[in-house]
């Protein structure tokens, strides 16, 4: 499917956005190994989170998807699931692919990961290195750097492990597998990167604790299953932040929003471009921070994003090019290399997209600079089967003189199904 986009015009008020998809990832597995009901609300139902379900049902976790995004399921006690009988399909996900291998790694059975052609792509070699060394039998093509993979699940032995590189996916299979292995497990964590497992698994009064660098588990220690609500996402949130801060005559709210400091990275460029955007209303449930978040139509300068900012805002980097087309100044983004291996190779497609909308645009190894303000021009771009592709050029569109058309949008609903009709906000009113 491709959607044309106009030009949008202001739009003010209330913008609810989806739950926070790493966070329903997460509520499922970990629920999964509890042991007791899990209730899980508010949990993302798109593409991404429902692979997850779809493998632990695989798996023998009985799921009931009760009303509107509730989802109960009745916990493993670290180790009662069953051999699949088929293989168990990731489909885009990497969260689903990583975080299950952790999980895998420790069962008493035979099982296969495999999922769809950008995620065969994808490196899994990060994941398989520490599994292996706790003991893990995993086998793939490329020594196991790429799915399909097979693990013949074993008896783990925790180990002390120093994070190679700032991954969320990487650190939670680690942990995971530590919640099954015989004895400690010691990660370090030079540089952090989003904590979602950490907290829930602290929430539910697992053995895990965190103590300057270094996030310590002592395994096979069985927890109790506790209702889970998730809060809104805050990576979702953030292509409207970007549609109220360029559209003139914007101002939006967005309530409920996940601001998990580990994630607000945008955020923190935005202020520093000179954004209005306010946080209020904050609260804590489940042990993550939500506030909401109130945006309005902004002047931006150029801003320069460092390597040790990235983690924190590593999905909204095409975000964070488009502002830059708009923003007086010089913006840089270094240290992003990580973006090659996403969906797609993020940089590419921002790099090709935006060139196609005439942005004068210099593509670096890790990353890109811009010099704005520029004129965005309506252009045919392209997802490449990456829903933070097609919802930034979506953004994009709004912005630009004429028709963007944006093909391949269907990838939305990984994470967003409903994204294009909340867009529309910016095309109808007036
Ligand atoms: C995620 C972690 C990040 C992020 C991805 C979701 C997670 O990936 O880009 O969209 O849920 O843990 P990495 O951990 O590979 O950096």
């Amino acid at each position: 499917m491709k959607v044309y986009i106009k030009r949008g015009k202001g739009f003010k008020g209330e913008i609810c956005i989806p739950a926070d998809k790493s966070i329903s990832h997460r509520a499922a597995i970990i629920g999964s190994l509890a042991s007791g009901l899990t209730q899980i609300r508010n949990f993302n139902t798109a593409a991404d989170c429902s692979a997850t379900l779809s493998c632990l049902q695989k798996i023998g976790v009985e799921v009931k998807e009760n009303k509107e995004n509730e989802v109960i399921l009745k916990g493993k006690d670290l180790f009662g699931f069953r051999e699949p009988e088929d293989i168990l399909d990731a489909q885009n996900s990497g969260t689903t692919a990583r975080l299950l291998l952790g999980l895998l790694s420790g069962q008493r059975f035979f099982s296969v990961v495999n999922g769809d052609s950008s995620l065969q792509k994808r490196p899994m070699k990060r994941v398989v290195d520490p599994l292996r060394k706790m003991g893990a039998q995993i086998e793939g093509r490329n020594d196991g750097c790429n799915l399909p993979l097979a693990v013949k699940g074993q008896n783990l032995k925790g180990i002390k492990f120093r994070l190679p590189l700032p991954s969320a996916q990487l650190k939670s299979a680690v942990i995971l597998a530590g919640l099954l292995s015989e004895g400690k497990t010691e990660i370090e964590e030079p540089v952090p990167s989003r904590d979602h497992t950490e907290r829930m698994l602290h929430y539910l009064e697992a053995e895990i604790e965190k103590e300057n660098e270094v996030i310590r588990i002592q395994g096979r220690k069985e927890f109790k299953a506790q209702k889970i609500i998730i809060p809104g996402d805050f990576s979702s949130a953030c292509y409207f932040i970007a549609a109220a801060l360029l559209v003139e005559d914007s101002e939006v709210v967005l309530p409920d929003t996940g601001v998990n400091p580990t994630r607000i990275g945008f955020l923190k460029a935005v202020k520093r471009m000179g954004g209005n955007i306010h946080v209020h209303e904050r609260k804590v449930i489940c042990n993550e921070p939500l506030a909401t978040l109130s945006v309005s139509t902004s002047e931006l300068k150029g801003v320069e994003i460092k390597a040790e900012e990235i983690p924190a805002l590593i999905d909204e980097i095409p975000l964070v090019a488009l502002l830059a087309t708009q923003a007086k100044g010089i913006t840089e983004v270094h240290g992003a290399s990580e973006l090659r291996v996403k969906e797609s190779d993020r940089i590419r497609a921002i790099v090709v997209n935006f060139q196609r909308m005439e942005i004068d645009i210099e593509e670096k190894e890790d990353g890109f600079i811009i010099e704005g303000p520029q004129r965005l021009r309506g252009a045919f771009v392209e997802s490449f089967g990456d829903h933070r592709i097609a919802m930034a050029m979506a953004v994009a569109g709004l912005v630009a003189e004429g028709i963007t058309e944006v093909k391949d949008f269907d990838c939305c609903g990984i994470s967003f199904p409903n994204f294009y009709s909340l867009l529309t906000r910016w095309q109808n009113n007036g």
